[in-house]
């Protein structure tokens, strides 16, 4: 369970950390690597557990003044199926309508490349409201595997008003 969850400052070696509980889904020392480098900068959320340890976190990317996309979002194995990946992302879609954004995209591996782990990636991006947008063929947006982009509306600010 996560005990708290907010903005942080970077911390790339607890990134590091949690990617490296994930083998299934960060695998390719490349792209780990990638990530990691990403949240020395990308704007970053996490969970942290009673003790104060990092349990989850997300990496942000923002694209215009409505848009913003989750670079990375991961969770501590054992702490899956716990609602800590709920509660992350419902902290970071607070900050972004307060900071004027109304859509949130993700990127994951498509419905055309069979894999139980990114089945249930896509069953927990639904399950908190995302919907998919488009499908990308291998080649088509990543060189080697098909693409699903995924959108959440945030809301309206307009209707808001
Ligand atoms: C995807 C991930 C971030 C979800 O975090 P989590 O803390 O495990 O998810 P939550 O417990 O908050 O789940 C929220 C809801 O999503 C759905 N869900 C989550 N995991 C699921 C699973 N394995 N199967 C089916 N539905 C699932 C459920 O509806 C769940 O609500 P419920 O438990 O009340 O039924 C986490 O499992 C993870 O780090 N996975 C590996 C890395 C990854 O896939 N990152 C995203 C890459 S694009």
């Amino acid at each position: 369970m996560a005990d708290e969850v907010r903005r942080t400052d970077a911390i790339p070696d607890e990134v590091e950390r949690i990617l490296r509980d994930l083998p299934d889904w960060f695998g390719i020392e490349s792209s780990l690597l990638a990530y990691v480098e990403a949240a020395r900068h990308l704007p970053t959320h996490a969970a942290f557990d009673a003790a104060g340890r990092v349990v989850g976190v997300c990496l942000l990317k923002r694209h215009g003044p409505a848009t913003a996309e989750i670079e990375l979002l991961a969770v501590l194995r054992d702490h899956h199926r716990r609602g800590v990946g709920r509660r992350l992302l419902a902290a970071v879609e607070d900050d972004l309508r307060a900071g004027g954004a109304r859509f949130l995209t993700v990127k994951t591996l498509g419905r055309a490349e069979p894999s139980e782990e990114y089945d249930r990636t896509r069953r927990f991006y639904e399950a908190v409201g995302f919907v998919d947008l488009e499908e990308f063929v291998e080649g088509e947006l990543w060189p080697h595997h098909a693409c699903l982009l995924m959108v959440k509306h945030l809301g309206d600010a307009a209707a808001a008003r």
